[in-house]
C-alpha cells in the first residue's frame, strides 16, 4: 500500500494571541480590554467567574500588562519562528489597540501601524498570516457601558472594526477568524463575550441571546472580508474535542449527545447558514426566544464559512446526571467526567491523541469542508537548564503522537489545510495567567510573578 504523504502546501505553523503576548497594554494609544483586569494564579479563576467583583478589586498583578513583551520583540520572535520553518503564523488583533473605548470615531493609527509591520515581517520570511479578529479581549469599555456582547450595539462597533482591519491588511491576511473559540461562550461568559453577570442572573436567554449578537457578528465579518479581499478565506472556530459517552449505556450516549449539541450549536450556524432544529426545539421547550432583526436570517444563510477551524487539546466524556460515573476531569474550560483509559497533563488535562483524529473525521463527516486545527500543545513545566536548553521531550511525544493521527486522519480522507500548535512561542496561561505552564517552542526568561529578563531561548 503506497504511504500517505502530507501535501506540500500544508500549512505548518504556529498560533499565538494578542492578550497573551503583547503586553504595552496602555500603549501608544491602547484601551483597556477584558483580560487587563484579569490577575494571575487562582484568583483569576475567581475573576473570570465573578467579573463584575474584579472589575472594582485591585489586584497586585496582572499579567497581560507586560505579557512577553511581544509588542516589543515582534522581530526578533517572528525571525526565530521562521528560522524553525514555520509556513503560517495565527495572531489575533487587539480591538482595543484599533478603537482603544470598541466605538471611537477614527481608529488609533499606531495600533493599525504596529500589525502592519507586524504582518510585513511575516510576509518577508514567507509566512502566511491568520488572524482572530477578537481572541478573549473585548475592549472594556464596551463591557461597561452596555455589559458587553449580549447587547446588540456591540455587533455594530465590531463591524466597524472588522471593516477598518479588513481594509487595512488586505493582501497581507490570508485567513481569518471572527472569534476565537465562539462556543467558549457558554463556559466562560466573561472572556468569550464580556458578560458580567453571574449565577442565576446568567440565564441561558441571555448566552443564546448572546449567541445570536456574535453569530451575526461572525456573517458580517465574513462578507466584510469577502467585500474587502474575494482572495481570503474565513473559518469559524470551535473548542473541539469528541465527546465520548461514559458507557455503552443509552443515556450516557444520549448525554454525550446533547453535549455535542450545545458546542457545534455555533458552527452549524456559521458553516450551515440556519439555526439548527435542535436548538430551535431546544428554544422552545426552555421558553427562550432569540430576538432576530429584519435580514439576521438572509445574512447567516449568505455568509457562510470557507473553512472549520478548531482547536483540540482532548476529547470529553459525558454520563448521563444520575449515573455512575464518577470523577470529574480537569479540561480547556470543560468539565467532564474523568474518562478512565486516559493520562492528564501536569495541569490536569487529558490526553487523547487518538482522539484528535476522531474529532477530525466527526467534523469532516458532519460539514465537508475543509479543517484547519488551529491550536494544539502541552503545557507543561518547562526549566532551563545551566547551558540555556529546555529538555521537552514530553511536549515532542506530545505533538509526535498528535500529528501522527492527524496524518492518519487525512489519509483516511479527511480534508487539512494545517496546523499551528498553541502557544509557539511560550505565553501567559488563558486560565491561569501562569507563565510556568508553557506551551512554545521558544522559551521566554518570565516567571508568575512576573520576574525575568524575558529573553528568547530556543
Ligand atoms: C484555548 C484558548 O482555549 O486554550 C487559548 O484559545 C488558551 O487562549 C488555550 O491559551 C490554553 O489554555 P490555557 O489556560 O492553558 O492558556
Amino acid at each position: 500500500m503506497a504511504e500517505y504523504k502530507i501535501p506540500e502546501q500544508f500549512l505548518w505553523g504556529g498560533a499565538i494571541s494578542a492578550n497573551q503576548t503583547e503586553g504595552a497594554f496602555l500603549e501608544d494609544g491602547k484601551g483597556m480590554s477584558a483580560v487587563d483586569i484579569l490577575p494571575a494564579g487562582k484568583a483569576r479563576a475567581q475573576a473570570i467567574f465573578h467579573p463584575a467583583e474584579a472589575m472594582h478589586t485591585v489586584y497586585d498583578y496582572y499579567p497581560s500588562h507586560e505579557a512577553i513583551d511581544f509588542y516589543h520583540h515582534y522581530k526578533e520572535d517572528i525571525k526565530m519562528l521562521a528560522e524553525m520553518g514555520i509556513k503560517v503564523f495565527r495572531t489575533s488583533i487587539s480591538w482595543s489597540r484599533i478603537f482603544p473605548n470598541g466605538d471611537d470615531t477614527c481608529a488609533n493609527e499606531k495600533g493599525l501601524q504596529f500589525y502592519d509591520d507586524l504582518f510585513d515581517t511575516c510576509l518577508k520570511y514567507g509566512i502566511e498570516i491568520l488572524v482572530t479578529m477578537n481572541h478573549f479581549d473585548t475592549p472594556l469599555a464596551l463591557i461597561k457601558k452596555y455589559g458587553g456582547w449580549k447587547d446588540r450595539r456591540v455587533v455594530l462597533c465590531f463591524e466597524k472594526y472588522v471593516r477598518t482591519i479588513c481594509k487595512r491588511y488586505k493582501g497581507k491576511v490570508k485567513y481569518w477568524i471572527p472569534l476565537n473559540e465562539i462556543n467558549m461562550l457558554m463556559h466562560v461568559p466573561y472572556l468569550g463575550a464580556g458578560l458580567l453577570e453571574e449565577g442565576d442572573a446568567l440565564t441561558e436567554k441571555i448566552k443564546y441571546q448572546t449567541a445570536h449578537h456574535q453569530l451575526v457578528a461572525s456573517a458580517l465579518a465574513a462578507k466584510i472580508a469577502r467585500e474587502e479581499d474575494p482572495g481570503c478565506k474565513i473559518g469559524c472556530m470551535l473548542a473541539a474535542g469528541s465527546i465520548y459517552p461514559y458507557s455503552c449505556k443509552p443515556d450516557d450516549v444520549l448525554a454525550a449527545l446533547e453535549n455535542e449539541h450545545e458546542s457545534y450549536f455555533f458552527i452549524d450556524v456559521q458553516s450551515r447558514g440556519y439555526y439548527p432544529s435542535y436548538a430551535k426545539a431546544m428554544f422552545r421547550r426552555k421558553d427562550i426566544e432569540i430576538h432576530m432583526e429584519r435580514g439576521d436570517e438572509l445574512l447567516l444563510r449568505e455568509n457562510t464559512v470557507d473553512f472549520i477551524a478548531f482547536s483540540y487539546y482532548s476529547s470529553r466524556c459525558a454520563a448521563a446526571a444520575d449515573g455512575d460515573a464518577g470523577e470529574k476531569a480537569e479540561g480547556n474550560a470543560f468539565l467532564g467526567v474523568k474518562n478512565p483509559y486516559l493520562e492528564t497533563s501536569d495541569w490536569g488535562w487529558q490526553i487523547d491523541a487518538k482522539g484528535l483524529r476522531i474529532t477530525m473525521h466527526q467534523l469532516y463527516d458532519r460539514y465537508q469542508k475543509p479543517l484547519f486545527i488551529i491550536e494544539n500543545g502541552l503545557g507543561a513545566a518547562d526549566t532551563l537548564t545551566d547551558d540555556g536548553k529546555i529538555e521537552d521531550d514530553y511536549r515532542i511525544a506530545y505533538h509526535e503522537a498528535h500529528i501522527r493521527e492527524m496524518t492518519q486522519a487525512m489519509s483516511e480522507g479527511v480534508e487539512l489545510l494545517g496546523y499551528t500548535t498553541w502557544g509557539c512561542i511560550d505565553l501567559i496561561s488563558s486560565g491561569s495567567g501562569e507563565m510556568k505552564k508553557r506551551y512554545g517552542f521558544i522559551y521566554v526568561d518570565k516567571d508568575n510573578d512576573g520576574k525575568g529578563t524575558l529573553k528568547r531561548y530556543k
